[in-house]
This record gives structure tokens, sequence and C-alpha cells, in this order.
């Protein structure tokens, strides 16, 4: 993304004071979403990324907005999508992962055998605040088999400190905030 283009699809991001509660500020994807054209461009400026990391055999999303990003980016990149959901939603056997997250607590889980041993994946989500659900998604791929090559946010949230939780992997952020 140009920086003309990035301020564009920033500003189709709303921030909503004290939502769920004060004093987060959420930050809404979901106008950008509505765009077709800003939906678009944020898809192809992922692909870019992820082509630059040396390519990935399947893109993995968090449950619920990283399902939003990270299916039509799959369909761009011509790989698979593999769901990272929170708990209590896939049948047995699965993997699970329990995590802490700016305004609260949730586990995620992944089915077993959904990944291909040594599968190169890439990890994709919305926003980059603490970094745990990120953190616990890298965990829960790893566990399962797979090599996380990077991981890749449409926002970040850069006081929260998400990426240094991340600790040595590649963080890949379209756009930030302080
Ligand atoms: C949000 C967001 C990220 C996570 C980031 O998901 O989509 O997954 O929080 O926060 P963190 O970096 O502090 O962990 P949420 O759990 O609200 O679920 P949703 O996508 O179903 O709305
Ligand atoms: N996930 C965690 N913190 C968030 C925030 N401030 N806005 C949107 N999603 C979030």
């Amino acid at each position: 993304l140009g920086p003309a283009r990035a301020a564009e699809i920033r500003s189709l991001i709303q921030d909503i004071p004290d939502y769920p509660h004060p004093p987060v500020v959420f930050r809404d994807i979901m106008p950008l979403l509505a765009d077709g054209a800003a939906l678009a461009d944020v898809t192809d400026a992922f692909a870019s990324l992820v082509e630059a990391d040396g390519g990935v055999d399947v893109v993995a999303g968090m449950e619920a907005r990283g399902f939003l990003l990270g299916a039509p980016l799959a369909t761009r990149l011509g790989v698979g999508f593999v769901p990272l959901r929170k708990a209590g939603k896939l049948p047995p056997p699965v993997e699970r992962e329990d995590y802490e997250l700016e305004y609260g607590t949730a586990s995620i889980e992944l089915r077993r055998g959904t990944l291909q041993p040594g599968a190169r994946v890439l990890v994709v989500d919305d926003v980059l605040a603490t970094g745990g659900t990120a953190e616990a998604a890298a965990r829960l791929v790893q566990r399962s088999g797979g090599t996380v090559v990077a991981l890749a946010f449409l926002l970040e949230l850069a006081a929260l400190g998400g990426r240094a939780r991340l600790g040595d992997h590649t963080v890949e952020t379209l756009l930030r905030v302080g």
C-alpha cells in the first residue's frame, strides 16, 4: 500500500471509544470490509508480503475476523485456509491454546490432522493488540506440525506491545497506530 492509499484505508477503520468497555478504543474493520476496492487492495498487499517471505502452503486465520481477511487471501494466493476456532466449535480431536487478549480471555482450537506435517503457514488476523491471540495461534500451529512463516495483521496497535510478544517470528502489519 502506498502512503496515500494506506491513509484512505485507515480512514475506513472506525475508532469506537470505550467499547466493549472503558478505556478500550475498539478498531472496527467492518466498514473497510464493506468497501470492495479496499478489501481487494488489502488482500493484494498481504499477498505481496507473503510472496516476499517466500510463499506459504496454507493460510490460517483466527475466528472471527481473521477468517474475513484470511479466506480471500488464501484464494488470492491459490492455497487453502485453516480456521483457528474459538473453543468448542470444532469436532474432536483438537489441539487447544488458552490466552488473554486486550479485553478478556479466550481459547482457540485447531483440529488435529488439518495441517499437513511441515506445512508453511501464514497466520492472519485483523488487529495485533497485546499479541495474546497471535502468540496462542503461533503455538497452536507449531504444536500441530506447521511452520509459521509469518504473522500478518491489517492493523497494529503499537502501544500495546504485541510485536515484542511474538519473539523471533516475522510480523507483517499493513497499518499502524501508536
Ligand atoms: C480480536 C482481534 C484479534 C484479537 C487481538 O478478536 O480480531 O483476534 O482480538 O487482541 P490481542 O492482540 O490482545 O490478543 P476477538 O477475540 O475480539 O474476536 P472476534 O474476531 O471474534 O471479534
Ligand atoms: N482486539 C483487541 N483489541 C482490539 C481493539 N482495540 N480493537 C479491535 N479489536 C481488538
